[in-house]
């Protein structure tokens, strides 16, 4: 079976693009990361794709002047790489909808929260201030809504006594890098498909 071709759009520190490149090492994981890209050009996760090998490009989006001409150029990257999946790990930006239509059924996002709880930001925070006793992550298919397409898999963690955003956060993260991995696994094998958004 041939490697499905994943690209990854990232904006910061890139610890769940990490743990995709380390599972495709795996020898019968059915992807291969070719490429990542940034919107931002000092995103420390560029360094440690092109430590592994791996293409990396970065577009200055404050040069760009609209979304559209933005997510065409990203479009434009992907392509040249030969993308067929498309996965957001900590990308701080949101894709237009006719990125999100070009993409649909082959973009995912992992968000840390138990979806459709806490979408958008400051999600530890959150939890907290509810007095929570669950929190978690999501993997899912990105559709025009913010941190609304279908679940893929969810992980729980406990909120503990004591817990600040930090902690929470590392807690949860851990969960991140086994997820995301088994998710794009999930997805680059053929086991399962967004079926309409
Ligand atoms: C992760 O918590 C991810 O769930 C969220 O942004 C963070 C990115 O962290 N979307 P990293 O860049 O993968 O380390």
């Amino acid at each position: 079976m041939s490697l499905k071709r994943v690209g990854i759009l990232i904006s910061g520190r890139g610890s769940n693009m990490s743990a995709l490149i380390e599972a495709t090492k795996r020898p019968d994981y059915p992807a291969e990361i070719v490429g990542v890209l940034s919107n931002r050009a000092a995103a420390p996760g560029l360094d440690l794709a092109a430590a592994e090998g791996i293409a990396t490009t970065s577009l200055a989006q404050s040069k760009i002047p609209s979304q559209d001409m933005f997510d065409d150029m990203m479009t434009q990257v992907l392509e040249s790489w030969g993308v067929e999946i498309v996965c957001l790990a900590g990308f701080m930006r949101i894709l237009g909808p006719d990125f999100v239509a070009r993409w649909s059924g082959r973009l995912i996002n992992i968000h840390p929260s138990l979806l459709p709880a806490y979408k958008g930001l400051h999600t530890h925070e959150r939890a907290l201030a509810d007095g929570a006793n669950v929190h978690g992550c999501t993997v899912h298919f990105v559709t025009p809504g913010l941190d609304e397409g279908p679940a893929i898999l969810q992980a729980q963690v406990p909120v503990l006594p004591g817990d600040t955003p930090d902690t929470l956060a590392a807690r949860v993260l851990v969960e991140e890098h086994r997820l995301y991995p088994e998710a794009l696994r999930m997805l680059a094998s053929g086991e399962i498909r967004q079926l309409t958004f």
